[in-house]
């Protein structure tokens, strides 16, 4: 199966940076976003980061800018990858859409974090054709790929995938389709955890993610990342945690939702647990 030319849906920074990882990979990409700028602040992104890895003896950014074609909505493409906003609605509309516009044979991947595979493949005509592919913020340095198979992804579908990961530079790890896959049932109740211990009082925020960082040797500490992955998105993985999994124990903290309701949403909003201004 040859995924030599992709269609990337959304262009914050996680659909940015998947454009960019494809197109260095020599691949073509058609970049598309509904929301006006979206797709010219991508770019200028993208462009930023092939520059600082470029000055590391990375490719020439102007070379692979130009195998990313913006377009004004959905293209037939080999392989459609979509990194639009965590509403499972929305995602259902865009999968739908993508099963009228790419050919019968081609793949649709989902980057969602925490949305079923299978409620997004039963949107489509494809099941077997549909797969999680779950990238990590910044997706041009982090090396994972979480592929999650829906209940209907064909082996085919799961060997082509791992195999463009591979090629994209990642390692592909396959998890099954519950809620929070792995990646995010392991993460967000730690970030939710050190949520209740600023809301307790036990420690200050720099003295939690100092702990992280020199005590168990992460690059970041949990409040840091939350700011990084956008304290909105945290809640919302929290909430399908919670209702797809039962357990009292994966409540989002009030402390999370509260900042979600001042409008703190971490880095993209100038503030969350830190101050970015
Ligand atoms: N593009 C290109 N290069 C980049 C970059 C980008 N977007 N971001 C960072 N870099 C480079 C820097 O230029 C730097 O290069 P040098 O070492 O050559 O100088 C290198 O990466 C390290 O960056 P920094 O020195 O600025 O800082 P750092 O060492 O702390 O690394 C980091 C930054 C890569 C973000 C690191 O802190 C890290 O890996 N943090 C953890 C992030 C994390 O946990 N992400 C997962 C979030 S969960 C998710 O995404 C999925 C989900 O479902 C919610």
């Amino acid at each position: 199966m040859e995924l030599e030319h992709v269609l990337v849906v959304g262009a914050g920074q996680m659909g940015a940076g998947i454009a960019q990882v494809v197109a260095a990979s020599g691949r073509r990409v058609s970049l598309y976003d509904a929301a006006p700028g979206a797709v010219e602040r991508g770019l200028a992104s993208i462009r930023r980061s092939l520059e600082k890895l470029a000055e590391k003896g990375g490719a020439d950014p102007d070379e692979v800018l130009a195998r990313i074609d913006p377009v004004g909505d959905l293209v037939p493409a080999e392989l459609m990858i979509e990194a639009v906003v965590e509403d499972a609605a929305v995602k259902e509309d865009l999968f739908r859409r993508a099963d009228e516009i790419l050919a019968a044979e081609a793949i649709l991947a989902s980057n969602t974090s925490s949305i079923p595979i299978t409620s997004l493949a039963a949107a489509t005509r494809r099941p077997d054709r549909v797969i999680g592919m779950h990238f990590f913020n910044p997706v041009p340095v982090l090396k994972l790929v979480e592929v999650i198979r829906g209940l209907d992804t064909s082996d085919e579908t799961a060997a082509a995938i791992v195999r463009l990961a591979g090629e994209l530079g990642k390692t592909a790890a396959e998890a099954r389709d519950f809620p929070g896959f792995v990646s995010n049932r392991i993460l967000m109740p730690f970030i939710n955890e050190a949520a209740y211990a600023v809301l307790e009082g036990v420690a200050e925020i720099e003295a939690i993610d100092t702990i992280a960082r020199l005590g168990f040797a992460h690059p970041m500490g949990p409040l840091a990342i939350a700011d990084l992955i956008g304290l909105d998105t945290c809640v919302a993985i929290m909430d399908v945690l919670h209702e797809g999994l039962g357990d009292p124990k994966y409540a989002a903290c009030p402390l999370l939702r509260q900042y979600v309701q001042a409008g703190r949403l971490g880095r993209k909003s100038g503030k969350g647990f830190y101050d970015y201004k």
